[in-house]
């Protein structure tokens, strides 16, 4: 993980939560910021369990970015952030906030789950500290939890009593599968790439669809940015529905191909309306503010046959 990611060293864990909520306690106790959207495990963690510790932690989303200076300013020392973000996909400039964090002596930590190692390599841009829930692409197979953290020594080092004490360690049999998927990563996740630009490109153009948000299309608001900071655009697909939430349940349980499933990553395509599942821990006027609608179905693609996936898709549109 540590040579994926162009980093010293990486420390393994038995979740992504695991990764995050140990960098967090140690290298974010004089206050977190977060940026954007992030899974909803993260808000939760950071806007419940956190603060009840005395940790100041602090919610810019990406319309806000401009409070970051007074934030940082105030003493603030870790920036958290996810690009593409979850569930809708923001893009954020890696270069750009590293340089800002570093300038007030922060750090910037980047969840780079949805994009992967493959496409996207946050240290190379100036991030101090990467994280990846390896429940996803790194597993590959939806059969495994874990956690990876990868930066200089000095930094993923100090982290070890945390996960030691903490009982965060990976499991022998699961780090053997974890390194037994890391085998097929890079094959897995450009045949995704490949997939999911095609399916974003044939859903763009469907009447029932009223916006599709993928990094890869010409036209999505982050696609300059993420032109230059990744090598693909990933495999995770959004789309905002026309009608209502139940329209969208109707959509879902008629999909055959993609199966319902909150997680993401895998070999097979999944299918989750975050309202109910991923960001239900919100409240409804934190999933409005995040742009988080009951339209909204996010599309994990796997590795079946990418015309078999729109067939399914445009027939549940039908
Ligand atoms: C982007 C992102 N980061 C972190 C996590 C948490 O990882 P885990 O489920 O391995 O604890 C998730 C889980 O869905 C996620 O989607």
């Amino acid at each position: 993980m540590a040579a994926l990611e162009g980093a010293e060293t990486a420390l393994s864990f038995c979740s992504g939560m695991a990764a995050e909520a140990a960098t967090f306690l140690h290298h974010g106790r004089e206050g977190i910021i977060c940026i954007g959207d992030a899974y909803g495990g993260t808000l939760e963690l950071l806007g419940s369990q956190i603060p009840l510790l005395g940790i100041p932690t602090h919610f810019l989303l990406g319309n806000q970015l401009n409070g970051l200076e007074s934030l940082l300013k105030a003493g603030a020392r870790l920036v958290f952030l996810e690009t593409p973000s979850n569930p809708t996909l923001e893009i954020f400039d890696i270069k750009k906030i590293a340089q800002e964090a570093h300038a007030y002596g922060a750090l910037l930590v980047v969840d780079n789950t949805f994009a992967s190692p493959v496409n996207q390599n946050p240290l190379d841009l100036g991030a101090d500290l990467v994280i990846h829930s390896g429940t996803k692409y790194l597993g590959g197979h939806s059969d495994i939890t874990a956690g990876v953290l990868m930066g200089s020594a000095e930094l993923v080092e100090s982290v070890l009593p945390w996960r030691k004490n903490l009982g965060q360690t990976l499991a022998p049999e699961t780090a053997s599968l974890l390194s037994r998927s890391l085998r097929t990563l890079v094959v897995r996740v450009r045949q995704q790439n490949e997939s999911a630009m095609a399916i974003a490109q044939d859903l763009q153009k469907n009447p029932r669809v009223k916006r599709v948000l993928y990094p890869g299309l010409p036209d999505f608001p982050g696609h300059t940015i993420a032109k230059e900071q990744m090598t693909g655009f990933g495999g995770m697909i959004t789309i905002d529905l026309e009608g209502d939430g139940a329209t969208t349940s109707a959509f879902v349980d008629r999909l055959k191909l993609f199966s319902i499933a909150a997680s993401l990553g895998g070999v097979e395509s999944l299918v989750t309306q975050p309202v109910t599942t991923t960001h239900h821990g919100l409240t409804r006027e934190e999933q409005v503010q995040r742009g988080i609608t009951g339209s909204m179905v996010r599309l994990s693609i796997g590795l079946e046959d990418t015309g078999d996936l729109l067939d399914d898709l445009n027939q549940a549109l039908e």
